[in-house]
C-alpha cells in the first residue's frame, strides 16, 4: 500500500522560534495517524526540528532544496550531505518558485535528484503547468518531459525514494485550486507515466500529491480521488489548526 503523506512547505515563513512553536503545536495535538507528516522549515530550523520529530514514527523533516554540486565554493550554497547530516529524511526539488525564481531547470533538477539520493535522502519531487499551457492544452506534455528530464533517469530502485507533487502554478498561493476532476486526471496520468516507464507495481506503491491551495475546506475532498495521496500544503501549513485539520482530512 503506498503511503498517505501531509507535508507542509513553510517557504521564507516564521522565525526559529514561531517554527519551534508550530511544531510544537502540531505534534501535542497529533492522534495516532496512518498519514505521514513531513515539515519542511527553513534550513536554519531543519537539525532541531527533526530531533523534535524523532520520537514520532510518522513525522519527517524535509529541506526545501538542496545544492546541485556536492561541495565547494558555492557561497550561501547548502548541499545534500549537509541536509542528511541534520537528520532530515526529504529534500523537495523542482517547486515552481524554484523554477522561476531561481532559473532552476529541468536539467539541473535532475542533478539536485541525484545529489539528495545519493546522500540517502528521499525526495518530493515537484510538477505542474502554468495557466496559458493549460490553456493550450499543454499541461500534460509539460508535466511529462518534466518528469522525463528530471527523474525518469533513475533506476527502479531509486525511484522509490521519489514522491511525486503535482502542483499547478495557477493554483499555488492564489486560492485557485484544480478542480477534483483536474487534479485526479493529472495524477492518473502521472501515474500511468510510472507505469510505462517503471512498471505496474512501482507505479502503484507509488504516493502522488497535491499541491496548490489546498486547505481544510477542500483537503477531504481532494484527498478522497484514486490518485491523489495526499498533499504538499503552502500557505495553510503555517498555522497549527489548518495543518491539523488537513492531516485529519484523510
Ligand atoms: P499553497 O502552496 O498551499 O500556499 O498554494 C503550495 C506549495 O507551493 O507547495
Amino acid at each position: 500500500m503506498r503511503k498517505k503523506i501531509v507535508a507542509g512547505n513553510w517557504k521564507m515563513n516564521l522565525t526559529r522560534d514561531q517554527g519551534l512553536l508550530l511544531v510544537e503545536q502540531v505534534l501535542s495535538n497529533l492522534s495516532k495517524q496512518n498519514t505521514q507528516l513531513v515539515f519542511a522549515p527553513n534550513y536554519l530550523s531543519l537539525y532541531k526540528i527533526a530531533k523534535m520529530c524523532n520520537n514520532y514514527e510518522n513525522v519527517k523533516v524535509a529541506a526545501q532544496n538542496c545544492s546541485k554540486d556536492l561541495k565547494g565554493a558555492f557561497t550561501g550554497e547548502v548541499s545534500a550531505e549537509m541536509v542528511a547530516s541534520c537528520s532530515a529524511d526529504y529534500v523537495i526539488i523542482g517547486h515552481s518558485e524554484r523554477r522561476t525564481e531561481f532559473n532552476e531547470t529541468n536539467a539541473v533538477l535532475a542533478e539536485k535528484v541525484n545529489r539528495a539520493l545519493e546522500h540517502d535522502l528521499k525526495v518530493i519531487f515537484c510538477c505542474g503547468e502554468s495557466l496559458p499551457q493549460r490553456k493550450e492544452k499543454a499541461h500534460f506534455d509539460w508535466v511529462k518531459q518534466q518528469l522525463l528530464e528530471s527523474v525518469f533517469h533513475l533506476s527502479l530502485v531509486q525511484i522509490k525514494e521519489i514522491v511525486i507533487a503535482y502542483e499547478p502554478i495557477w493554483a499555488i498561493g492564489t486560492g485557485k485550486t484544480a478542480s477534483l476532476a483536474q487534479a485526479q486526471e493529472m495524477h492518473a496520468f502521472i501515474r500511468n507515466l510510472l507505469a510505462e516507464k517503471y512498471g505496474e507495481q512501482i507505479a502503484v506503491n507509488s504516493s502522488i500529491l497535491y499541491g496548490g491551495s489546498c486547505k481544510p475546506s477542500n483537503a477531504k475532498d481532494l484527498f478522497a480521488q484514486k490518485d491523489i495521496d495526499g498533499g504538499l500544503i503552502g500557505g495553510a501549513s503555517l498555522n497549527a489548526k489548518d495543518f491539523l485539520a488537513i492531516i485529519k482530512a484523510f
